[in-house]
């Protein structure tokens, strides 16, 4: 694991938009995307920027279940409003939440990834270490799959919606495997908020009570933080 501790932030999103910029440059096709508040001045940086991904496949994470893809705040929306509309993909694939049988929605959405391979994998990571919406006593063999969110999420998320009614209750979510299969896996965690989780990463203690540990089990990540990791 690659750990590169970039305090100022606009220092750390053009660090990520230069990673990205390399694996476009040497010939990276298909790119896994997240949401979540730490992905907006990234993809802020993205719509800036000169990077072309016209040629490009993308693959989500994840998707809420009982909200329209139209929501404002479905990541269907979130995804392009943020970049699909400023920098398109050839393809792009973003579970369907609206699915009438969303567990074998899931299915498809891991079959589909199967058939392919996912260069560069971006996440974010929750207060209690989920990643993608993959929640603390998750298996590390976990594929995508239908999960309920637990309520710290949801309290978390609230902050997108007008209150916590609205936030869902369950999502479709790439597994941890899922996650794992990546060629390459790039972690960003911004804020006190994520200490827990970043803290238990660096301790290098791999428990699936807290999902992002699972990382530590793959040969290719870099994290970007601006957290001041002195004391581990
Ligand atoms: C959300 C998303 C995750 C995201 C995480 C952190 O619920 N499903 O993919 O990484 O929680 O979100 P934020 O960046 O808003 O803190």
């Amino acid at each position: 694991m690659k750990l590169e501790i970039i305090q100022n932030q606009e220092e750390l999103y053009n660090r990520a938009v230069d990673i990205i910029f390399n694996f476009l440059k040497n010939g990276a096709t298909t790119y896994g995307l997240a949401t979540g508040g730490t992905m907006l001045p990234l993809y802020e940086c993205l719509r800036n920027s000169k990077l072309d991904f016209s040629h490009c496949r993308s693959v989500n994470l994840d998707e809420y279940v009982g909200i329209p893809k139209g929501h404002p705040e479905s990541y269907h929306s979130y995804m392009k409003r943020q970049l699909f509309d400023a920098k398109p993909f050839k393809v792009t694939f973003i579970p369907n939440g609206e699915a009438q049988d969303i567990r074998k929605e899931a299915n498809d959405y891991e079959e589909l990834l199967k058939s392919l391979t996912v260069n560069l994998q971006i996440v974010g990571v929750g207060e209690n270490g989920h990643i993608g919406f993959n929640e603390p006593g998750t298996s590390f063999d976990s594929e995508s799959h239908v999960v309920e969110l637990a309520a710290s999420t949801r309290e978390a998320n609230a902050r997108f919606f007008d209150s916590i009614e609205e936030v869902p209750k369950m999502a479709i979510t790439m597994g941890i495997s899922t996650i794992l299969r990546a060629e390459c896996i790039l972690l960003i965690a911004i804020g006190e908020k994520k200490r827990f989780a970043l803290e238990a990463l660096l301790k290098g203690v791999i428990t699936e009570d807290i999902p992002v540990t699972s990382l530590l089990q793959h040969p290719n990540v870099i994290v970007l933080t601006d957290l001041n990791m002195d004391d581990i």
